[in-house]
């Protein structure tokens, strides 16, 4: 029998803070859902405090997740502790994440202070966030270049006070591994409480060693690993979620196992990579393009006599799949439902009609469909039930002239027309629309962005549009991007028209 590790996602927090890397409250819910499908224990959905999207983002998570636990940042501040509580009201289970710098260098010029004052702080905070949850993670920030001793005086304080987890985090990626390892050895053996909660890692990628750190403070005790999908996060990124699984599923010798369901790595690697516009570096361990290609002839020719010459794990494992057929205009059914299935996604037939439908429409105009462009098909047939569907869109645009869009709405099986004028094609689109569907609706975001590359591509739009003082997001794609904003502003609308 191994001995559980617990996996902390911090995709959606940590990850999330990379400048370029935002994703709006649909798509956190996507990756949400993913995470959940993956097997993490924990998902940290964000720093409620923050901003009102965050805060947003928290709650809606909270209410699309079932099974992971899910956890909010907050300074040791008593109001981001009230306002983190507020955002988790939905979630089935819990956490409230707390803390306060704890290396002398944070004391002096962060705070001001001194390591007294630290220490009584951080048991504030525990004792408060645990009036609200049974679940408190106490962060020592900076922990990395914390003094051991100080670090074990706060580490038993907080744990006193109610924490049932404690992070130790590299927060600027510092450590040596054997250092890091030690650190975590020194709490397990100094504190005397330390059986009454669980230690977690959290390590940063400055020097290339979060994985290394993690898997070493793992060695020494730590029972829950704070990653991120592809490692994304701040600077040089977090601990990879992939790598460390694979290390302990490769070394059986350690006796430590995770909850993940490994063969869905490449594809949640996939969907977070796309939706955060985020390319995964080709020699990438696990799920770089290169991470199972074998391109000298020794090797190939090793592989091909016996797989484990030069691969110590089998690439289905983790849900790559080395045959995977490349598909285009002629693919048939079967080899779309292949591919969903890989993905993810088990259509029922008759979805999967509607879905091959879409695919030949979208295969007739691009060369090769990749995994992003099924993604985005298998969510078109979900547009099928719609009240509000888009019949027909004619625009009219070019330099020097006004923008003219003239369009077809299906209401519940009612046709209405309209024709707008506009400063672009969108705009013209837009305002069609909102002379069919007669509601003060602000928009409040859009953003467009190509999947992949080249002119053929298909572009996926964002809307966020403002109803009655309460915000609805759409989304759609297609290869015409006025079109997709069309479908986006109505797929926004749909949430709210009934
Ligand atoms: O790196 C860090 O110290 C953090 C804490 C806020 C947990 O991200
Ligand atoms: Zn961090």
């Amino acid at each position: 029998m191994s001995d559980r590790l617990y996996i902390f996602d911090t995709t959606l927090r940590d990850g999330e803070q990379v400048p370029g890397c935002q994703l709006n409250t649909v798509e956190k819910i996507e990756v949400a859902k993913a995470l959940e499908a993956l097997g993490v224990d924990v998902i940290e959905a964000g720093f409620p405090v923050s901003s009102p999207g965050d805060f947003n983002s928290v709650v809606e998570i909270s209410k699309a997740v079932t099974w992971p636990t899910i956890c909010a940042l907050t300074r040791a501040v008593e109001n981001d502790i009230r306002v983190a509580a507020d955002a988790l009201q939905y979630a089935k289970r819990k956490r409230i994440h707390t803390g306060i710098g704890t290396s002398d260098s944070h004391i002096k010029y962060k705070f001001n202070s001194n390591r007294e004052d630290i220490l009584q702080r951080g048991v504030a905070a525990v004792a408060y966030a645990r009036k609200f949850v049974d679940d408190v993670e106490f962060y020592c920030e900076d922990a990395g270049r914390t003094d051991n001793e100080y670090l074990a005086r706060v580490v038993e304080a907080v744990i006193a006070a109610g924490a049932t987890v404690v992070n130790i985090p590299d927060t600027t990626g510092y450590c040596l591994p054997e250092e890091y390892g030690a650190k975590i050895r020194y709490l397990m053996e100094h504190v005397s409480n330390i059986d009454k909660a669980i230690l977690s890692t959290h390590c940063h990628n400055d020097l290339g060693m979060a994985t290394a750190n993690t898997v070493m403070g793992v060695i020494n005790g730590a029972r829950q690993v704070e990653v991120t999908i592809n490692g994304i996060g701040e600077r040089a990124g977090n601990t990879a979620l992939e790598e460390v699984v694979m290390t302990l599923r490769s070394h059986k010798e350690l006796g430590i196992d995770t909850n993940i369901n490994a063969t869905k790595i490449a594809s949640t690697s996939r969907m977070v990579s796309s939706l955060m516009n985020m390319p995964v570096q080709p020699n990438k361990a696990i799920v770089g393009r290169n991470a199972f290609a074998h391109s000298s002839g020794i090797h190939q020719d090793g592989v091909l006599k016996n797989r484990e010459s030069y691969e110590i794990i089998d690439p289905k494992d983790v849900g790559v799949d080395e045959n995977s057929i490349v598909l285009t205009a002629r693919s048939g059914r079967a080899a779309l439902k292949h591919r969903l299935h890989t993905l993810g996604i088990n259509l029922e037939p008759e979805a999967l009609d509607k879905a091959y439908e879409q695919f030949l429409k979208l295969a007739d105009r691009k060369k090769e469909i990749n995994d992003d462009d099924v993604l985005m098909i298998a969510g078109e047939h979900h547009k099928a039930r719609s009240r509000i569907k888009l019949d027909f869109l004619q625009v009219t645009s070019g330099v020097g002239i006004h923008s003219v869009a003239s369009v077809g709405l299906d209401i519940a099986g009612e046709k209405f027309e309209a024709a707008a004028s506009g400063n672009g094609p969108v705009d013209a689109a837009i305002n069609a629309i909102k002379l069919i569907i007669r509601r003060k609706m602000l928009l409040k975001e859009f953003l467009i962005q190509a999947i992949n590359k080249g002119s053929n591509d298909v572009g996926k739009v964002h809307m966020t549009v403002e109803y009655d003082g309460a915000h609805y997001n759409g989304f759609a794609a297609n290869t015409d991007i006025v079109a997709a904003s069309a479908e986006a502003f109505l797929d926004a609308i749909n949430k709210f028209v009934r």
